[in-house]
């Protein structure tokens, strides 16, 4: 772990402050969701770090599951999104959470709400732990947010560089020389 904390500039959360929000979430998500058939739906895998946290501070009978996509192309511009994975579990008439781990522009996640609307659930909300406010682009409704966060690229607690950094137990900021030196300016 020393390596990979030689290049942390900063830590943004601590692993309590994010242990108090999953707590926290979790009794939300608890409230809201009390005698429904709940489905937590995550995005693989920045966000399993969390799902796992958060499904224990939930209380409830729920099933889990996974889906992986497609990073949202900037190449050519076109923005397609493809489910590379799908679910296990039929959706269709049950109560879905997707569990986020950042939502930054939401193009991704626009497009996932879409693509898991049209297989119509009972309702579909979403409960993210981060959210980047200032560079949304699709304005969708975030029924669960834990923290806002600025824009700085962060890493730890499931969010990777590049792969790396996703078992830190915190969540905080790279050195602008790791961006650099592996070819990311923000
Ligand atoms: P969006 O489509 O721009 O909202 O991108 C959201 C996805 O990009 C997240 O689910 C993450 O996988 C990834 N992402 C966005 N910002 C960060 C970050 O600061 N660190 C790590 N991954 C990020
Ligand atoms: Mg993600």
């Amino acid at each position: 772990m020393t390596a990979q904390m030689d290049d942390i500039a900063e830590i943004l959360l601590a692993p309590e402050e994010i242990a108090a929000k999953v707590q926290e979430l979790g009794g939300l998500v608890a409230a809201a969701y009390q005698g429904q058939d709940l489905v937590l739906v995550s995005v693989l895998k920045g966000a399993v770090v969390f799902l796992t946290d958060l499904m224990r501070a939930i209380p409830l009978p729920l099933a889990i599951d996974f889906l992986a996509i497609s990073g949202y192309g900037t190449q050519g511009g076109a923005g397609v999104v493809r489910i590379l994975k799908d679910l296990d579990e039929d959706i269709t008439g049950r109560h879905v959470l997707v569990v986020e781990d950042i939502v930054d522009t939401g193009l991704t996640l626009g497009y996932l709400l879409r693509a898991l609307q049209a297989r119509q659930p009972a309702s579909l909300r979403v409960c993210t732990l981060l959210d980047r406010s200032v560079r949304r682009i699709v304005d969708l409704p975030l029924a669960f947010r834990g923290f806002d966060v600025p824009d700085r690229f962060v890493v730890g607690y499931g969010l990777d560089y590049q792969q790396r950094y996703r078992n830190l137990p915190f969540i905080g900021v790279l050195k602008p020389e790791v961006l650099e030196r592996r070819g990311r300016t923000r």
